[in-house]
């Protein structure tokens, strides 16, 4: 299979009805004071994803704001923990997370994804089944060198040695984003300012008001 091809299976149970909820998206967001969208961060391992989407969730935090983060290595202990790192295994493993930051969106929360999701078909795909300005998609680009310097978990070192097999950059590809909604250059750029940066789109994109405090 061909990363770049898009998989959707229709459901595979018959005689499932949709149940109309009366408490929808907007009740949720109305209370809670601000709107509900997907922060997708992608890049290699090491360029920040996690660092960034847990700073960035802290300071919504603060404000009142209704987060949850979805991370790759905490993911794939429960919901994904029977997926390795295959082509088709990576792809199941961001379907799943897209379809599960949906349900986030629609429970009114701001979702901060933290996946590597090295494949453009697949982050298009969690893009097409969310509403235009749902999903944000925040690519934290940062050499391999640089990432491999840091090495925070010693993947690298291994992958190097072909201990750990299939490691994106190095045994499997990672497809950059061609448009994303932000770019942060996590070589150059401290914490505070990617975290900075990521604030200042959710108040251009509407998402915070500016007066926002608490809800
Ligand atoms: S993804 O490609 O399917 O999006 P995901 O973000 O869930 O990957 O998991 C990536 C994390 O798993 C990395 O941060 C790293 O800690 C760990 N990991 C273990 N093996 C690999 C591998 N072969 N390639 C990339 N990451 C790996």
């Amino acid at each position: 299979m061909k990363p770049a091809e898009t998989v959707q299976k229709p459901p595979q149970s018959t005689n499932i009805i949709w149940h109309h909820a009366t408490i929808k998206r907007e009740h949720r967001q109305r209370q809670n004071g601000h709107a509900s969208v997907v922060l997708w961060f992608t890049g290699l391992s090491g360029s920040g994803k996690s660092t960034i989407a847990h700073a960035v969730e802290e300071q919504l935090y603060q404000m009142g704001c209704r987060t949850y983060v979805l991370d790759g290595d905490n993911v794939r202990h429960g919901l994904c923990g029977d997926l390795g790192f295959s082509t088709e295994d990576r792809r199941e493993n961001i379907r799943r997370i897209g379809e599960m930051a949906k349900l986030f969106v629609d429970a009114g929360l701001i979702v901060l994804t933290a996946f590597i999701s090295p494949f453009r078909a697949d982050r298009k795909r969690v893009r097409g089944i969310l509403m235009p300005g749902d999903f944000l998609e925040i690519y934290c680009k940062c050499p391999i060198e640089v990432c491999e310097a840091r090495d925070v978990k010693q993947l690298y070192k291994r992958a190097r040695t072909g201990e750990v097999p299939e490691f994106t950059g190095i045994s499997s590809p990672y497809e950059e984003p061609l448009a994303p909604d932000l770019a942060i250059d996590t070589a150059q750029l401290s914490l505070e300012q990617s975290v900075n940066a990521v604030m200042t789109l959710l108040r251009e994109r509407g998402v915070i008001t500016s007066g926002f405090q608490s809800c």
